[in-house]
């Protein structure tokens, strides 16, 4: 009895795994004689209802229907699972053993607070996932001693505010998910301390303003998601400021926002941006973003893509328009941007897209066209589509597997609207059909008759000519 009361004790207050796998190796039945009678409870070194693994120092509690956080866990611990649980509350003495933690995993549980301290004892905590909880709001000092934490999860919570300081200790913190929970407001001073932080999303919150100051901490951010920002109708020029790494701007879902501040995202260097489900009704000034590879503008009510509109994005490989309100691509559209691979204007309202939309050897970038869905008018200006080499419009059969960016599942083939005799045809099917092919009209318009009509004229004056003319565009 007395040595299992010191082998007991020698295990609990072991802070070294291999003295404590010699002495499970040298000692096994004393051991689970030793747990069973000195330390009532968990069986074997691990806490009852719970799976332990010793080579990997895990413990998983998941789904147990546990009230509170089990006695017993091994002091070794370095992965513990309590996840869909019914954890209320979390407290400073419940993992004051655990000061190997790394990993700790509190989602779907039912967790309302953090005390101040509670994780004070992990300073080796690296990931902590408290996402599914009832949180409404983190205090000050919840996440104190958490030095080491790289990833912190807290989404699907119900935090309504971010208060000053609320993550001050996490340096190193490199992801942070706050989605789903209902932010109304960010103190300025809510992401100090984040000097890691290279991911941040805040998908689904309410915020009613880019908390252009709460951001502005966060200086080696490189990607950023805002979404459902249902109340945010003006982005103000220098909202994203001191984020010289951040390349990769996600802002969906701003229903009321109508036009960007000329330029837009001033500061930035961006690769990617995306300014989806808007309500913005022209493509805003970009040209300083050199470096931007992708831009999806997407669900908004944007009509035109005017002559030299993308001047400055030399590397723009990716232009995403879909469903949006596009009626008319002017001539010269894509000058400036030679480097565009894929071009997505489908679901939109387009009748046609001339080769003149691309300045001369422009379109020769392009791998991919989508543009389904659109009351196309198939006439020949539409033909160099189908005439280039590589085609455009690739059939689903001859998809590049390498590039699977140049089709998805719901890509639409692109059917004319008109003429009549052409309707719901596929162009594809045109223009491989030669009996369709020929009402496919492409001849020149022809000056047939023009009336001599003398026209005196002061210089700078207009003057007007009648004339007929012959042809189909
Ligand atoms: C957040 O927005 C949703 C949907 O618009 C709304 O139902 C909810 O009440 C809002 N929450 C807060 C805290 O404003
Ligand atoms: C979008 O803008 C149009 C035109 O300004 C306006 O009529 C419409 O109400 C706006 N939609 C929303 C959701 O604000
Ligand atoms: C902008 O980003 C690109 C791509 O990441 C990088 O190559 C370039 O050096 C950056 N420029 C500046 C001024 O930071
Ligand atoms: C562009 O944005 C839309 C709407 O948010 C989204 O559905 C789509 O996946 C995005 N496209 C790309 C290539 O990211």
């Amino acid at each position: 009895m007395v040595l299992s009361l010191a082998s007991c004790v020698s295990v609990r207050s072991s802070s070294s795994s291999s003295s404590l796998l010699l002495l499970s190796r040298l000692l096994p039945s004393l051991l689970l004689l030793a747990a069973l009678l000195a330390c009532p409870g968990p069986a074997g070194g691990c806490p009852a209802r719970c799976e332990c693994s010793v080579p990997t120092r895990s413990v998983s509690c998941h789904r147990r229907r546990m009230l509170t956080v089990p006695e017993g866990v091994p002091i070794e611990t370095r992965l513990l699972d309590l996840s869909k649980n019914r954890l209320r509350s979390l407290a400073p003495q419940n993992f004051s053993q655990l000061q190997q933690l790394e990993d700790l995993d509190l989602s779907a549980n039912l967790l309302a607070s953090v005390e101040p301290g509670s994780f004070r004892a992990q300073p080796r905590l690296r990931t902590l996932i408290l996402r599914g909880n009832q949180l409404t709001l983190l205090p000050r000092g919840a996440l104190a001693g958490l030095g080491e934490l790289r990833a912190l999860d807290l989404s699907q919570n119900k935090l309504v505010v971010l208060l000053d300081g609320a993550f001050e200790e996490q340096r190193r913190l490199e992801t942070l998910e706050l989605s789903d929970n209902q932010l109304v407001f960010m103190a300025p001073r809510a992401f100090a301390g984040l000097l890691s932080l290279r991911q941040l999303a805040l998908e689904r919150c309410n915020l009613s303003a880019v908390p252009g100051q709460a951001l502005a901490q966060l200086r080696a951010l490189e990607t950023l998601r805002l979404s459902q920002l249902a109340n945010v109708a003006e982005v103000p020029p220098h909202a994203f400021r001191n984020m010289p790494r951040l390349r990769h701007l996600t802002l969906e879902r701003l229903p009321l926002l109508e036009a960007l501040p000329s330029p837009a995202f001033l500061g930035l260097n961006l690769t990617t941006l995306a300014v989806t489900q808007t309500n913005l009704s022209a493509v805003p000034a970009l040209g300083h973003l050199r470096h931007l590879a992708l831009l999806n503008l997407s669900h908004s009510r944007v009509r035109v893509l005017r002559a030299g509109g993308l001047r400055g994005l030399a590397r723009l490989e990716e232009l995403h328009l879909r469903s949006a309100a596009l009626e008319r691509v002017e001539p010269d559209a894509f000058l400036g941007a030679p480097s565009l691979r894929l071009l997505d204007v489908s679901s939109n309202r387009l009748a046609t897209l001339e080769r003149s939309a691309f300045p001369e050897g422009h379109d020769l970038s392009l791998r991919a066209l989508r543009i389904g869905r659109n009351p196309l008018v198939c006439d020949c200006r539409l033909r160099w589509l189908l005439q280039r080499a590589p085609p455009l419009l690739h059939a689903p059969a001859t998809t590049d597997k390498r590039n699977p960016a140049t089709t998805t599942p719901d890509d639409a083939p692109p059917e004319c609207a008109a003429p009549a005799s052409l309707a719901a045809k596929t162009l594809r099917e045109v223009w491989s059909d030669a009996q369709l092919a020929r009402l496919v009209v492409c001849t020149k318009p022809r000056v047939i008759a023009v009336a001599t009509q003398p026209v005196q004229v002061e210089e700078g004056q207009r003057a007007w000519l009648n004339y007929s003319a012959i042809g189909f565009l």
